[in-house]
């Protein structure tokens, strides 16, 4: 494609589309012309922001913008409907995660888009954080010897932040499974060349106020040799942020004596429809909505997904907010890394890059539909008690 900027559709404003806007406001290969909601507080608060035209369906906005790409932030069980009728309106796409519900739902997603001729890519995964990216040079220079085990643990607040009754709903798509296995396996699979022959894993649903999977924890067995031990808690007690010099998921510095932030908040709303309201009226558009973003956000550090622990023979690796930590065997070396100019900034560069350099992305959708069956399989594991064998797996780019 001959043009220097992505002209990019949004479709779905909220929770998701916020964290992505301040890199969706600044960054310099974006042009976003369209979007669309079913909310029509959002849609009138996009124009304002974005002097762009928006629409109350994904596909009269796949119909009528001349946007180049569709960014699909919609709940999940929306995602392959909208893609197919983006793929079908010629338009590339970039779904968030998780891709979809069912492996099927993910190859229509693949043959809708590989029909259409345009690029399905899905994200934003934390796999696309530059402090992973960085191990995994440090792993591909050789110079440690193989990877051999990954440890991952990440413990947060995500089941006692405000949520709509759907996100508590496991038959729907809720908890933590598929919503944040999505990130934590994706790193893993980054790191460890992609392919996992089998998943071990158990799941926790440990309060019965918030009857979904708040917990799990799995083990992952890959082609390449590495084992992976991933641990999940969402249930707001110990904040594995600890590990991560108190920076937050999102790359900002947290404050540790605000402990039980969220179960308070929860508690004071007291009901579903409380919450419900609380969640709407604090996104995109709502009575008490952050206002748009002036400038790019400073003083962030990189995004993360908890603390990893890559062990290569003669290493430890840490990727951490800031750099990356290797421990190797008579001394700690520290790589830094720039800050970032944009928070996630590297999810539209690999789509600007696809779609206007003609640059293979990573994250296509056969990686997502890879890391979907992954997460899928930890529940099969969590029902059947045994080890699943995954067979849509493919080799990181
Ligand atoms: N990668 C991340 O860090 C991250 C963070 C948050 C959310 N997400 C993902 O984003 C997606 C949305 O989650 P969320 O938390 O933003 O939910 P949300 O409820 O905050 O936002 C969904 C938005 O979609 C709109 N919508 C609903 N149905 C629609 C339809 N049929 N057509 C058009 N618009 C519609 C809603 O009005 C709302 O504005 C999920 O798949 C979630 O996993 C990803």
């Amino acid at each position: 494609m001959a043009e220097s900027k992505l002209k990019l559709g949004i479709a779905g404003l909220g929770r998701g589309f916020t964290v992505m806007l301040p890199m969706i406001a600044f960054h310099p290969r974006l042009e976003v012309v369209a979007a669309a909601d079913t909310r029509q507080s959002a849609r009138d608060q996009f124009e304002k922001d974005f002097d762009g035209i928006s629409f109350e369906s994904v596909e009269a906005m796949c119909a009528e913008s001349d946007a180049h790409a569709i960014y699909i932030a919609t709940p999940h069980h929306f995602h392959a409907d909208h893609t197919v009728a983006a793929a079908q309106a010629g338009k590339h796409i970039l779904v968030e995660k998780p891709m979809a519900l069912t492996v099927e739902d993910c190859t229509r997603m693949i043959d809708a888009a590989a029909d259409n001729g345009v690029h399905l890519l899905v994200g934003h995964s934390h796999s696309y954080d530059a402090p992973i990216v960085k191990a995994r040079q440090i792993i591909e220079s050789g110079e440690y010897g193989p990877l051999q085990m990954i440890a991952g643990l990440n413990y947060t607040d995500f089941i006692y932040r405000p949520r709509r009754p759907d996100e508590l709903d496991s038959t729907q798509g809720g908890g933590v499974v598929y919503s944040q296995a999505a990130h934590q396996l994706d790193i893993a699979r980054f790191l460890a060349g992609g392919v996992i022959e089998t998943v071990y894993a158990t799941t926790g649903n440990y309060d019965p106020q918030r009857p979904t999977e708040g917990a799990y924890s799995a083990m992952l067995k890959f082609a390449s040799g590495v084992v992976a031990n991933l641990t999940f808690s969402g249930y707001g007690h110990f904040d594995s942020d600890e590990f991560c010099d108190w920076r937050g998921e999102t790359g900002g510095q947290k404050d540790p004596a605000n402990y039980g932030a969220a179960r308070r908040v929860i508690a004071e709303l007291g009901s579903m429809e409380e919450e419900g309201k609380f969640k709407a009226d604090r996104g995109y558009g709502g009575a008490s909505a952050a206002p748009f973003p002036a400038e790019p956000p400073k003083g962030l550090s990189h995004e993360h997904f908890g603390l990893f622990v890559l062990s290569c023979r003669d290493a430890d690796i840490r990727p951490l907010p800031q750099s990356v930590r290797v421990y190797a065997d008579d001394e700690v070396i520290e790589h830094p890394l720039d800050p970032p100019s944009v928070p996630r900034g590297e999810v539209i560069d690999e789509l600007a890059a696809a779609i206007l350099d003609g640059v293979a992305p990573v994250h296509t959708g056969e990686w997502g539909r890879a890391t979907f069956e992954a997460c899928a399989a930890v529940y099969r594991s969590a029902e059947e008690g045994g080890e699943v064998k995954l067979s849509y797996q493919l080799k990181a780019r």
